[in-house]
């Protein structure tokens, strides 16, 4: 496919203002339509990346979230001759590009970073769509930072449906058989052996996006995509080392947590995405309530340490 410039109208209405990113089917860029609303566009590269993005554009029109940029118009254009999808501009930047010196914030919002992409996953699912490929890229995380209440919270969007399958039919394979399409690391070893779509899948994918976003590394990385999806399916447990030092107790038991979600067998895993979420949210309060009272505590102890000196002081000094 030839070079495409900015400036280039896709479709006739959207205008290319920046590249966003590139991948093996297309690369997607910020545009503006008619109105100046800003949206993204995708552009397939190549017969395979058309077919992809054909389906991608099939996989988001049954799917209606706010979490999941919604598809806004579709077709090939007329003079670069490919399919291109435009959907809703998302905010925010992808997690693999927030560097972890920056993610001192990764304990308090790991919950509600599991617990949004939890919330998506079962709606998509329950569109009958399996996303397949949720990895660190294809999430989007924005800060809300509040005039109105202290702190700030996080938002998630899902990105990237080109792998999407639906669950109730069967599809021709578009990838050759010897290759798995996914990303290693992420997407659940089943599909090695191209299994049913099931959202077994995904909650492997979320288990191992968190992992990332607590440790920043992926929770299996070897030489090349075959020995790290042997990785996967054998029953080596990645260790878990967050970023920040954790309380060993909360360490471990998010680490049983996380090897459960990242087992081969996936009838192993967590029953549902928000099963795991809560799971995930139930220790993570723990430790910060254990946190909180220890702290109460130690205040405690150093106020009746000081009041316990000033006393014996002023006995010393009126005796
Ligand atoms: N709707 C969107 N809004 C904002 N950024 C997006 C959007 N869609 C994709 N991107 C950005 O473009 C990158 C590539 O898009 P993606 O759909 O993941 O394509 P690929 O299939 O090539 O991986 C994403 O990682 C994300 O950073
Ligand atoms: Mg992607």
């Amino acid at each position: 496919m030839r070079e495409i410039e900015l400036g280039t109208p896709i479709l006739g209405r959207y205008i290319l203002k920046a590249r966003l990113g590139e991948g093996g089917q297309g690369t997607v860029f910020m545009a503006v339509d008619e109105d100046q609303q800003n949206v993204a566009v995708k552009i397939a590269s190549g017969k395979e990346g058309d077919d992809r993005l054909r389906l991608e554009a099939d996989r988001l029109s049954r799917i209606n979230l706010p979490s999941v940029p919604c598809l806004l118009d579709a077709g090939v254009d007329p003079v670069l001759e490919c399919f291109c999808i435009v959907t809703e501009l998302a905010l925010g930047a992808p997690m693999s590009r927030i560097q972890p010196r920056r993610r001192r914030d990764a304990w308090v919002y790991g919950a509600s970073i599991a617990a949004q992409l939890a919330a998506t996953l079962e709606a998509v699912h329950a569109a009958g769509v399996v996303v397949r490929d949720l990895h660190p890229d294809n999430v989007l995380l924005a800060e809300n930072l509040s005039k109105d209440s202290p702190g700030s919270s996080i938002s998630v969007r899902l990105v990237d449906f080109g792998l999407a399958r639906r669950t109730a039919e069967d599809e021709t394979r578009l990838t050759d058989p010897r290759l798995v399409a996914g990303t290693p690391g992420f997407t659940a070893p089943e599909w090695v052996e191209d299994a049913k779509p099931a959202p077994a899948a995904d909650i492997y994918s979320l288990g191992a996006v968190m992992f990332y976003w607590f440790t920043g590394r992926p929770p299996f990385i070897s030489q090349n995509p075959e020995t790290t999806y042997a990785v996967q399916m054998s029953s080596f447990h990645p260790p878990f080392v967050p970023l920040q030092r954790w309380p060993e107790s909360t360490r471990k038991a998010v680490e049983k947590l996380l090897n459960q979600t990242l087992a081969s067998e996936p009838a192993r895993r967590p029953e549902s995405p928000s099963s795991f979420a809560r799971q995930l949210e139930k220790i993570l309060e723990r430790s910060v309530s254990r946190q909180r009272r220890n702290q109460r505590l130690v205040a405690l102890f150093l106020g009746l340490t000081a009041v316990v000196w000033t006393t014996v002081y002023w006995l010393t000094w009126n005796s």
